[in-house]
This record gives C-alpha cells, structure tokens and sequence, in this order.
C-alpha cells in the first residue's frame, strides 16, 4: 500500500478541528468522472478536508467520491471535514436552509462540517444586483447549524469591514473567511484581522502564479522561474508548489490546493517534513506583487463587491 499522509490541524471557533490541507475541485472543465476519481484519489492518499461550492457544479461526484471511500471502509464520516458553499442567488434568509439541503442531497450527506457565503454580494439568477443585506443571508446561515445541516459556517470573499461587520453582529461568529492568498498575495492584513477575531483565514488559489493554470499571467510569474526559489526547492528535494504551500501553512494559514493529477495530489499534501527558515520564508515573500488570480471582474459594480 502506497503511503498516507497525516495532516496538522487548526482549532476554529465552533470548537472543532479542521485539517490544514483541503482538497480544492473547482475545475473550469472537468471530464465525466474526473471530480469522483481526483476526491477518491485524495482521501486514499491522506486528505480529510474537501472543498466544493453549489456553483462548482460537481457536488455529485465529490459526494460519489466521498461516499465510495466510506462505503469501502477506508474512512468513517466523522473522519472527513466537508465544506459547501451557498451562491449568490439564493441571499435570501428563507432560501439559505433550502439551498444547503439541496447541496446535501447532491452530495448524498446528511451534513457538512463548514457552509461558506461564496461571495458577500447577491444576484438573481441573471446576475443583476439584488442587495441583499449579507446579515439577512447570515440569519439564514445560523439557521442551518440550529438545523443540524452544518456543523459551523463561514465566510468567502469578505473583505476587513464586511468581516468586521458581519463578525459583530452575529449571534454565530464565522468559522472561516475563505480567500485568496498565495506568495505572489499574501494578504497581510486580511490575515493580521482574522487571527485578532480567532477567525480562519483559509487561502485559495494557494499555488497562485506557481500553477500552471495561469498563462494569462506571464511575466508577472517570475516566481516560476527564479533561480533563488529554484535552489530553494532543490535544498529541500521539493518542488516550488511545495515551497509555497509550506510557506502559507507556516503563517498558520490552511490551504485548499486542486489537482486532477495524481502525483501533484500527492505531492500538495507532502509538505509535513521540512521547515523554512525566517530568511526562506522572507524570499518567498519577496514574490509578493498583491496580484489578485481571481479579481471576479464580474460582479464589479454590484453593491458588496468586496475588492
Ligand atoms: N471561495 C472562492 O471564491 C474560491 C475561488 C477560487 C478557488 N477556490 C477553491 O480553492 C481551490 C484551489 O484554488 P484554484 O483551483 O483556483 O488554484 P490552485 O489550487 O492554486 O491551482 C490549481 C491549478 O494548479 C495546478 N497544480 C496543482 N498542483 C500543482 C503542483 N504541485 N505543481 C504545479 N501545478 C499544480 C492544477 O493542475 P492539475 O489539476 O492539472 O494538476 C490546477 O490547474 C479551488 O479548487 C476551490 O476549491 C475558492
């Protein structure tokens, strides 16, 4: 049998623990098959925290995926921590509880571990602005844990004042703000607020310009091709996509890397037997350009645009 890896956790405010790695699906195009295999791939591997969202369109089969490895008896569902997210058009406080039970029955769960608000802002289903206040939705989201739907629930996108706001006047505080960080934007105040209100920051996107996904972005991407990184990697035996996972896990942030590809499955979650030194840890940061991968363009405009 090929090796498992174990993975740290963190503590978050509803009193659980939730793994510092997370396996990322969103993919803009994916075969028939493609999310099950890469989920099934990832829990016999080690991962025990699953990132999906309604909107990603793939809840079946991350669910199929989830359900296959528990059915074979290679985990037990209380071993998993699964997070879901609620999209933009269903805002409205009465259709927050109604949109995660139709997820749950898309993934064939009787509850996730982490309900996320996608984005603060909300939308009809043609994308127009509705304005709905995100502390409506919010009612809603705390609905869902009195329900037993979700264990805890969180943020996505939010920026310092929609957090602060929304962190104030909850009666449930959020487990997590789910946001982009990655070496090229590491996001320290966003990081600094979270850690003061005990709130996670979770990075996605947390390859960044590493990732191969992003050819839009060249020369911007210098951290692909930096010699100084490149030693860096070679010292440790690892790749640059290990070294900036490495980099964020050590700020104490969790970090929800995807890959349809089994080695990279693997090589994202082996990042557990190494250390970066301050200096290393500065010249990762020296990459920083604040260069958001997923500015969302789309929903300029619209009343809570958080950037
Ligand atoms: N809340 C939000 O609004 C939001 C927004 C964006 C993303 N997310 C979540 O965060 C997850 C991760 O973000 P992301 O998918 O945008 O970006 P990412 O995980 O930083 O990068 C994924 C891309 O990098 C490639 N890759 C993976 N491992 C690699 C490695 N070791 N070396 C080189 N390339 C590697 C993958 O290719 P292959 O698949 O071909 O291996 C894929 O194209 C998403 O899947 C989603 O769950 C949330």
């Amino acid at each position: 049998m090929s090796k498992v890896y174990r993975v740290n956790t963190v503590n978050l405010l509803s009193k659980r623990e939730m793994p510092m790695i997370g396996f990322g699906t969103y993919a803009r195009k994916a075969e028939p098959g493609q999310y099950r295999q890469a989920v099934e791939w990832a829990i016999e591997i080690g991962y025990r925290h699953i990132d999906t969202a309604s909107s990603y369109n793939n809840e079946v089969e991350v669910g199929e995926g989830i359900n296959n490895k528990i059915k074979e008896g290679l985990v037990t569902r209380d071993q998993l921590f699964v997070t879901t997210k609620l999209w933009n058009d269903r805002h409205a406080e009465t259709e927050v509880v109604a949109s995660l039970k139709e997820s749950l029955a898309r993934l064939n769960l009787d509850y996730v571990d982490l309900y996320l608000v996608h984005w603060p802002v909300s939308t009809n289903s043609k994308g127009e602005d509705t304005e709905i206040d995100y502390m409506e939705t919010w009612r809603g989201m705390e609905k869902c844990v009195e329900l037993g739907l979700t264990k805890g629930i969180g943020v996505s996108n939010f920026n310092e004042d929609q957090l602060i706001r929304l962190y104030e006047n909850a009666t449930i505080p959020p487990d997590v703000n789910q946001i982009e960080i990655n070496p090229t934007f590491v996001q320290h105040k966003m990081v600094d607020l979270c850690k003061q209100m005990s709130v996670i920051p979770v990075a996605y996107t947390p390859l960044g310009l590493i990732s191969e996904a992003r050819p839009e972005f060249i020369g911007k991407d210098v951290i692909k091709t930096d010699p100084g990184l490149g030693a860096l990697a070679q010292k440790y035996e690892k790749t640059r996509a290990q070294i900036a996972l490495r980099y964020l896990i050590q700020r104490g942030i969790p970090v929800i890397p995807k890959s349809f590809t089994k080695s990279r499955i693997e090589e994202n979650l082996n990042i557990f037997d190494f250390e970066l030194t301050t200096g290393e840890m500065a010249l990762v940061e020296s990459f920083n350009i604040d260069h958001r991968c997923v500015p969302a363009n789309g929903f300029k405009g619209l009343k809570n645009y958080p950037f």
